[in-house]
């Protein structure tokens, strides 16, 4: 376990790291209510995809915690309402919309005749989502040990930590276990403008981790492959279309493209939650588009002349074609994934399923 926890259930309040704060400050923010949980998405107090999926099933838990319905149907329409507003928070990962489906599906159960019954019943869905997160983390950096050769200088891109899931991490999680397992890896950290998760969110970690990093900026990966040499590059991922193609944080497809034109492997970090099946390709992704501020300003800093136009969009779609291999909980996918990736959601659903029983007995 991670010391710092992105997010916890504590007695009817979803308490969240301000992300937006880190490495300067450490500071935890109390939602009591179900639109702060839907402001803290869309301003990043907490981010990345299956942390996002997690805090939307806790928002739904306080929906249904803090409601004074007086009947059962009063309670369901504030559900409703609740899960549309929670839904409008971000597009692009489709965790949120994930757990929201996962969360509806178990409240709409017509066994849970009382409101307690259907608090009690969102509230442990809540946690399984969040349990499981740590669960599938950690399988998924197992999983990938055998793509890192023992002495491994590895490019990663955004946040993919600890901070960006419940713990342990996704792409993160696959240089942090490599490091666990006695593996000499040193990261190469992409800064990751505009927001710059990578140089504070991921090298904060790094640091806690004792991995050995080093900060580059985005720019950077190609002379850092044609100079020392890299040996791989890990990213997650916002979205995973049926056929690989994958939407990440802005500036992932210019890695992927350099990783290419070097012959360095790139490696999609994927928790089976964040394979949408339903979309056939990249196209059907939709990318968010920011505030031009966030690239205006550097903090309160305005970097820009005034009034200057900015495109601003969050995440970018890289084609399968560019990538390597795509690791999951249930094992590592490669192309062609309009196949493995199916496989692979089938045996997560498999391997959740009996763990699920296993708990229960
Ligand atoms: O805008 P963010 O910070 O939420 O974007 C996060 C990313 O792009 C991550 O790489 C992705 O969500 C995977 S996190 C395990």
């Amino acid at each position: 376990m991670t010391d710092y926890r992105t997010i916890e259930w504590r007695d009817a309040v979803v308490r969240m790291l301000d992300q937006r704060l880190i490495p300067q400050k450490t500071v935890y923010v109390d939602c009591a209510d179900y639109r702060e949980v839907a402001a803290a998405i869309k301003d990043m107090v907490i981010r990345g995809a299956p942390a996002i999926g997690a805090a939307a099933g806790y928002g739904m838990a306080l929906a249904a915690f803090r409601s004074r319905a007086a009947d059962l149907h009063s309670l369901r329409a504030e559900l409703a309402e609740a899960d549309t507003v929670l839904r409008a928070s971000r597009p692009t990962a489709v965790n949120l919309f994930w757990a929201l489906d996962r969360i509806k599906s178990r409240a709409a159960d017509s066994a849970l005749v009382s409101i307690e019954a259907v608090r009690a019943a969102i509230l442990d869905e809540a946690h399984a989502i969040a349990e499981e997160d740590v669960w599938t983390n950690k399988q998924l950096g197992l999983n990938a040990l055998p793509l890192v050769p023992d002495k491994a200088n590895i490019i990663h891109h955004c946040n993919t930590g600890a901070l960006a899931t419940v713990d342990y991490g996704t792409a993160l999680g696959i240089i942090r276990a490599a490091h666990e397992h006695g593996k000499k890896v040193h990261a190469f950290v992409d800064e990751t403008r505009p927001r710059l998760q990578g140089a504070r969110l991921t090298a904060w970690e790094l640091k806690q981790l004792g991995i050995p990093h080093t900060v580059i900026v985005d720019g950077a990966s190609g002379h850092f492959m044609r100079t020392i040499g890299i040996d791989l590059c890990t990213v997650g991922c916002d979205r995973v279309a049926a056929n690989g193609d994958t939407a990440n944080k802005i500036g992932t497809y210019n890695l992927a493209l350099v990783a290419r034109a070097h012959g360095v492997p790139f490696y999609v970090a994927a928790p089976t939650s964040t394979i949408d099946l339903n979309i056939p390709n990249g196209d059907a992704i939709k990318i968010e588009e920011r505030a031009a501020r966030e690239v205006t300003h550097v903090g309160n800093e305005q970097i820009t002349p005034d009034d200057v136009a900015v495109g601003n969009p969050a995440f970018d779609v890289t084609p399968a074609q560019y990538i390597t291999a795509i690791v999951t909980e249930a094992g590592v996918a490669y192309p062609p994934y309009e196949s493995s990736l199916r496989a692979m959601v089938e045996r997560a659903r498999a391997l959740h399923q009996s763990r699920r029983a296993e708990s229960a007995r």
